[in-house]
Formats: C-alpha cells, structure tokens, sequence
C-alpha cells in the first residue's frame, strides 16, 4: 500500500489541532503507520522545503517549520498521496474548499498548518528523511476487509 508523509506545521500544533487533523485522516479510512514530535532546525527544515530554496519566503518558511513542535507522521492507503493532498485542500487557505483541512481551519498561506507530499517521489524522500526505517509499522488493521472489502 502506498504511504505518504504528513505533518502538522508548529501553527497547527500551537493551536490544538493535532487530534482534529489525525481524525480527517483516520476517519477517511487511513492508517497510522508513523508519528512522532519534533522541532527540526532550520537546517532540516531546509532539507525538507529544498525544492522552494530559490523562493523569497524559503528562508521565512525554514525558519517557521524549526520554530517550534511538529507533529511528523506517515499515513498509508490506497491513493493517500494525491487524496491527502485533496483532504488537505489548496496550498492558500483563500482558495481551499470548505471542508478541507486548510479551508475549515486556515486563513493565510504562511500558515497553512499542515504539509503534505506531492507525490510517490518526495513521498519516498520526505519519509526517509523525517524517519527511521524501524520507526515505521506494518500491520493489518481489522477495518481493511470493511474499508476496501473482501476479495
Ligand atoms: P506543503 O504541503 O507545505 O509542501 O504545501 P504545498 O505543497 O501545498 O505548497 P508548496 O510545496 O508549494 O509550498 C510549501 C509551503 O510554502 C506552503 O505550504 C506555504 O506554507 C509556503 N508557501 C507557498 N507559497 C507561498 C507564498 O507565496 N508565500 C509564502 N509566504 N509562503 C508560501
Ligand atoms: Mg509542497
């Protein structure tokens, strides 16, 4: 099963919304193989954000993601990459939908509250440099045969 890298930026943590954006993800029909806080340094946070280090806002961005706790997880299922991406909603919380993570509980684009991969390539990277190979779990959860039914 596919897996993706999810993270809750020190916005969405200072502001409590930790367990409301796990459940989106859990009631969705995905598992949790993977969390853990952390305050990156800037530097690692640099390496996280390296495709946007030619933008004006990269350093104000590397600076922010270190600047506090981060909830770090990796969520798995089918489609997860691109539907979390859809769960998460557009990347300027003005133009996310209503009933998206950043359109129900975001405003402004610099603080956008949660990250989230862009596809199986940075999905692949993100993980392996946010966690440890043993880190991560796998294990078949009893809601799979009712969530993709049974074969
Ligand atoms: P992530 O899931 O955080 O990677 O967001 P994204 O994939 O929706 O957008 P992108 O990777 O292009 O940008 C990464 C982050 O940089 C965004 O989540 C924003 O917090 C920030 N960002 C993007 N564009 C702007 C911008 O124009 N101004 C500012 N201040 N921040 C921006
Ligand atoms: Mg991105």
């Amino acid at each position: 099963l596919e897996r993706t890298f999810i993270a809750v930026k020190p916005d969405g943590v200072q502001r409590g919304l930790i367990s409301e954006i796990i459940s989106r993800f859990e009631r969705k029909g995905y598992k949790l193989v993977g969390i853990k806080v952390v305050v990156p340094s800037k530097e690692f946070a640099g390496k996280h954000y390296h495709a946007l280090k030619e933008k004006p806002f990269f350093n104000g961005l590397s600076e922010f993601l270190s600047s506090g706790p981060v909830v770090a997880m990796v969520w798995e299922g089918e489609g997860v990459i691109t539907y979390g991406r859809k769960l998460i909603g557009a990347t300027d919380p003005q133009k996310s939908e209503p009933g998206t993570i950043r359109g129900d509980l975001a405003v402004v684009v610099g603080r956008n509250i949660i990250h989230g991969s862009d596809g199986p390539e940075t999905a692949k990277d993100e993980i392996n440099l946010w966690f440890k190979p043993e880190e991560l779990v796998s294990f078949t959860s009893n809601a799979e045969k009712w969530i993709y039914g049974v074969n």
